[in-house]
């Protein structure tokens, strides 16, 4: 046995039964996939609607050659920006709340199990991330307070699309289980 491999195995002997203890002392029987994917979906909604609004502002702001996006009627800015705040606003406890409920694989043992779970485990890092600060810095705008240098939107526009590629990434991987628990009641995992 190398040096290296000797190191893992020690590594792997010493924090496997801890990463295990720690996850059953976590464990709770609202910690399910069930419960991930009945909020995930509500976040995925509140996600789109503050994407699909926070698109048509952008255009409006910023106009492409190619597009011009309709300016009336004239209270559809107010009623897309008000859903954009409100929505934007009601999905952190909501994104808190879906946290809340998988933190736990954060001590998953052991934490990656090849290249493209190390990918895999990195884009769920973006995800989080950007689900976190995205919120973050509109309630700041909405508060006129900027405690930063950089420009809000374009820190937020680039953001969201980052936000945007991180989650299709994380549904298509997950998309086997969000289907299995989808309805109440469906299959386990095991
Ligand atoms: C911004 C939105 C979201 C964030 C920040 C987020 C975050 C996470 C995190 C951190 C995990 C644990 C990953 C791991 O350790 O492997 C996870 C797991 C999961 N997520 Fe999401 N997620 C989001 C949206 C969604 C959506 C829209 C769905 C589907 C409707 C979804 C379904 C799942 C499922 C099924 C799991 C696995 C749960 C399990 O195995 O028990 N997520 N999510």
């Amino acid at each position: 046995m190398t040096d290296r491999t000797a190191l893992i195995d020690r590594l792997d002997r010493a924090l496997r039964p801890r990463a295990a203890r720690v996850q059953s002392a976590l464990a709770s029987p609202v910690r399910n996939a069930r419960m991930t994917v009945v909020v995930g979906r509500l976040l995925a909604i509140a996600f789109l609607i503050c994407f699909a609004t926070g698109l048509y502002s952008h255009f409006l702001q910023s106009p492409v050659g190619w597009f011009v996006a309709p300016a009336r009627p004239e209270y559809l800015y107010a009623w897309t920006q008000g859903a954009h705040v409100i929505v934007g606003s009601m999905l952190v406890p909501l994104l808190l709340a879906k946290l809340w409920v998988v933190y736990p694989r954060l001590f998953q043992w052991p934490p990656v199990s090849g290249p493209v779970s190390v990918l895999e485990r990195a884009s769920v890092g973006v995800l989080v991330a950007t689900a976190l600060v995205l919120p973050m810095t509109g309630i700041l705008n909405v508060l006129q307070w900027y405690p930063w240098e950089f420009s809000f939107r374009r820190t937020h526009f680039a953001l969201a699309w980052a936000l945007m590629g991180a989650l299709l990434l994380h549904i298509a991987v997950q998309l086997p289980k969000i289907r299995r628990h989808w309805r109440e009641g469906g299959e386990s995992d095991e």
